[in-house]
């Protein structure tokens, strides 16, 4: 089983979603750290609690200094044996020549069907554009923020009376199915790079992209 650090600055909910998923041992990644930016994140209890180890380097602690941030966080994940990263809600953009470390082997979830909606408070953008589907994806780390290549997306539909909460909620239901497939398809040697795309290797319909 690949070793996998998730990175989380809050809540963890999809983190706790990839821990339950490790927990089958026949899954292909078993995550060997949680680690936080924050102290006070809430994800961390709920690791510790399943006898995950969890780490905290306080991005406050190291202001202007992403280098040093970024150099102690390496160090936690290189003491875990980690090999491959899932940012779970971690929400500090990483420098390229951490990604360029890490590259293939680290994603993220992203709130929204990519390459719609980068960036933040993607379910108000949503809705103030009045989009009939919105979703989530799951994609490879590269140099520009949310812009690498997709692994998969969970489309759902903008429903008449949906508030930025409602519409969070659902989207959120289906990123906490898609990031477990996912990180098993990238844990499994199964991603590869054509053109500057991710293919998935023996997954269903377009190359697993839809979910
Ligand atoms: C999730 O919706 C994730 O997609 C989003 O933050 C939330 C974290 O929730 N990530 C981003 O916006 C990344 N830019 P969680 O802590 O419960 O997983």
């Amino acid at each position: 089983r690949r070793r996998v650090a998730v990175l989380i600055s809050g809540r963890g909910s999809n983190m706790a979603a990839l821990l339950a998923a490790a927990e089958d041992p026949a899954y292909p990644a078993e995550i060997a750290l949680v680690l936080s930016n924050r102290a006070e994140a809430p994800g961390l209890a709920h690791a510790a609690a399943r006898g995950v180890p969890t780490a905290v380097v306080e991005s406050r602690a190291f202001k202007g200094d992403r280098a040093g941030f970024e150099a102690a966080m390496q160090a936690e994940i290189a003491r875990h044996g980690a090999e491959i990263i899932a940012l779970a809600g971690f929400m500090r953009v990483l420098t390229e020549g951490f990604v360029a470390r890490w590259d293939g082997r680290m994603i993220n979830i992203h709130p929204s069907l990519l390459p719609a909606f980068p960036g933040l408070d993607t379910h108000a953008r949503a809705l103030a554009a009045g989009v009939r589907l919105h979703g989530c994806t799951v994609h490879l780390v590269t140099a520009g923020v949310d812009e690498g290549p997709i692994l998969a997306q969970a489309a759902v539909p903008v429903l008449p009376g949906d508030t930025e909460a409602s519409l969070a909620a659902r989207v959120l239901a289906e990123e906490h199915r898609l990031y477990p497939a996912a990180l098993a398809w990238l844990a499994a040697g199964r991603v590869r790079l054509e053109g500057g795309r991710a293919v998935v290797d023996g997954a269903a319909g377009a190359s697993g992209a839809l979910l």
